[in-house]
């Protein structure tokens, strides 16, 4: 897949690193050209399977282009910024003059306090939902939020999926290329369902985020179910 990358960070970089090794193609765009550039280059340098290859922007895989370019025409567009970066790095992107109509956006972000695990949006809001205001047209699913990005940036030796990534999303087919994306970087899809349960979602990071700083394992606080 030709798989489009808003922003540079950690997790930019450890799920374009996943999609790389799984043989996709990544088009990345941050409001920093130059961490654009810096990332297509680290990342073009290891190239299918993690052969090192020819680096950067007309290396293997991986091309530094301006927010516009990486969200015009992809399989997919991950939206990897901070929460309260997400109305700018869409305008950057032109999402309101269509260009991700009937895309797949994928949507990591955590709007939660650190530490405390409160969600930051409005009582009843999402920001799956705030995103696909946003972006209108767009194919949103909530995916990739609840677990640290490197997770996803080795295979796993057993071949054995490392986490089940929960997922709501409205478009049948923006979660199924979504959950071969999930698969690609050795996780397990899920749909939980569409996007008017998706704040069970986000609240499932603050519920982790609360419990994991309060000192309790948060994987001790929910039933196992046979
Ligand atoms: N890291 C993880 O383990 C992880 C796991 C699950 C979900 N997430 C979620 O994924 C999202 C990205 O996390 P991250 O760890 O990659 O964060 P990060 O390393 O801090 O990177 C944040 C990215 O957002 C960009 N950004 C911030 N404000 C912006 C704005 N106003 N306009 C345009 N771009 C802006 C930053 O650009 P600059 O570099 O130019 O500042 C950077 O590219 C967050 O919503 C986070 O909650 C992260």
């Amino acid at each position: 897949m030709r798989i489009g990358i808003l922003g540079t960070g950690t997790l930019a970089a450890a799920l374009g690193e996943g999609w790389i090794r799984a043989g996709h193609e990544v088009w990345i765009g941050g409001r920093s050209q130059v961490k654009a550039d810096e990332l297509a280059e680290r990342l073009g340098r290891l190239g299918p399977l993690g052969r090192p290859e020819r680096p950067g922007r007309l290396g293997q895989g991986a091309f530094a282009v301006t927010p516009r370019e990486a969200a015009t025409g992809r399989d997919a567009v991950l939206l990897a910024v901070s929460w309260d970066g997400v109305g700018d790095m869409l305008a950057l992107a032109g999402a309101a003059d269509g260009v991700l109509v009937g895309t797949p956006l994928i949507d990591p972000t955590n709007a939660v306090a650190h530490g405390v695990g409160d969600l930051l949006t409005e009582r009843g809001e999402s920001m799956a939902m705030r995103i696909a205001g946003l972006a209108p047209g767009a194919h949103v699913v909530k995916a990739f939020h609840l677990f640290p990005a490197g997770l996803w940036t080795s295979p796993a030796d057993d071949g054995r999926p490392r986490a089940t990534v929960a997922m709501c999303g409205d478009d049948p087919a923006a979660l199924r290329i979504v959950g071969e994306l999930v698969s690609d970087v050795g996780g397990a899809p899920a749909t939980l369902g569409s996007l008017d349960r998706v704040r069970q979602l986000e609240e499932v990071a603050g519920f982790v985020i609360g419990l994991a700083f309060a000192g309790v394992d948060p994987n001790s606080a929910v039933p196992k179910v046979s």
